[in-house]
């Protein structure tokens, strides 16, 4: 008999399918069904770093001119409660006593800052293992990549001086020296990176002149930038890999698998059909498993690697030469 069990933060995951951090894991209701229907683990939903020092300095108290952004006060008054770290702590608290998966807390985090204590909380409350969502866009042409990328260090810094329980760093493709950086923070004490962080999407409204939010959900096709990464990273950190966007099916993650992801998480293809999609996805993987004669995941793990790879030219190829060239 096939088994789909997989090592991921030093945790073993009965299968490699994650409930990403979504509505989807924001109670302990939502965390228990994840549970019933078979999710591997789960992440739970980010608390925000304001809301988490909001919560510290007492939401009361805070103006909408201290925050200094007026649309991140309302949203904060409106989502964010006066006690939301404790009730987080319960999510964590209740969900370890009543279901038998990973749990993995989250935050969302733009740099370090008081809120890493909250770190301190998740760790005593029982979480498995932390996953930091960093959201940096590098946009700001006065500052270079080594600035940038600064922010992820002294993030990670202090939240491994607060904790030894498991760190993930869910990250954005933007950086000047992808690799190098993800070498280095895998040496800097990160159990594993999440690639890719989807960035909120913007679009255009041409008849008002407006930016408008682009679509929350991801499409298949967007699969395969973290695929490359994954491939080509794959082996030469000190880290694990967790693959996160587009995945839509079981054949999806296969494909990490292949290139040597630890765990697979999704979100956007269970907000599409709903919970009972993630029996369907370990179905595809256990028929591709039988139809290939692997009855266990690390029979394949990573099989598909850049550093396994007999053509190892073709994960970097950027240029479409043959089919410019070709084009009618
Ligand atoms: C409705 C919704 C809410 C999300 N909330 C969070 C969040 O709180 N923290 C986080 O790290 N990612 C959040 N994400 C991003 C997902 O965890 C995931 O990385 C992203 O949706 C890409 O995966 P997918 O293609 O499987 O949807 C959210 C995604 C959706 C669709």
């Amino acid at each position: 008999m096939a088994d789909l069990k997989t090592t991921y933060l030093g945790l073993t995951l009965e299968n490699p399918i994650i409930v990403g951090s979504s509505g989807l894991t924001r109670s302990l209701e939502r965390v228990q069904e994840c549970a019933e229907a078979g999710a591997g683990a789960v992440v739970l939903k980010s608390l925000f770093e304001e809301q988490i020092e909001m919560d510290f300095a007492g939401l009361a108290e805070r103006s909408e001119a201290s925050l200094g952004h007026a649309e991140a006060y309302d949203y904060l008054r409106s989502y964010g409660r006066e006690n939301a770290v404790d009730d987080y702590l319960d999510v964590i608290r209740e969900a370890k006593k009543s279901v038998g998966i990973p749990v993995i807390a989250s935050v969302h985090c733009a740099d370090a800052g008081s809120w890493t204590e909250f770190a301190e909380r998740v760790e005593k409350a029982g979480a498995d293992a932390l996953e930091l969502n960093v959201f940096v866009l590098p946009c700001d042409p006065h500052r270079d990549g080594g600035e940038y990328e600064e922010i992820y260090f002294r993030i990670v810094r202090d939240v491994r001086a607060r904790v030894s329980l498991p760190l993930a760093l869910k990250v954005g493709p933007y950086f000047s020296g992808l690799a190098s950086t993800f070498l280095k923070l895998s040496h800097a004490g990160v159990d594993a990176l999440v690639l890719f962080n989807r960035f909120h999407r913007m679009d255009l409204d041409i008849e008002n002149f407006r930016v408008v939010p682009g679509g929350a959900f991801s499409h298949p096709e967007e699969m395969q930038v973290p695929l490359r990464w994954i491939s080509i990273l794959s082996g030469l950190l000190d880290c694990d890999l967790a693959a996160t966007t587009g995945v839509h099916d079981g054949a999806g993650v296969v494909k990490h698998l292949l290139a040597g992801a630890a765990a697979v998480q999704v979100c956007s293809t269970l907000y599409r059909h709903d919970l009972s999609h993630l029996g369907r996805m370990r179905e595809e993987i256990l028929a591709w498993m039988g139809r290939h004669g692997f009855t266990s995941v690390s029979d394949f793990k990573g099989k598909m690697s850049q550093e396994e790879s007999e053509n190892p030219a073709a994960y970097e190829r950027v240029q479409f030469m043959k089919f410019s060239m070709n084009a009618p």
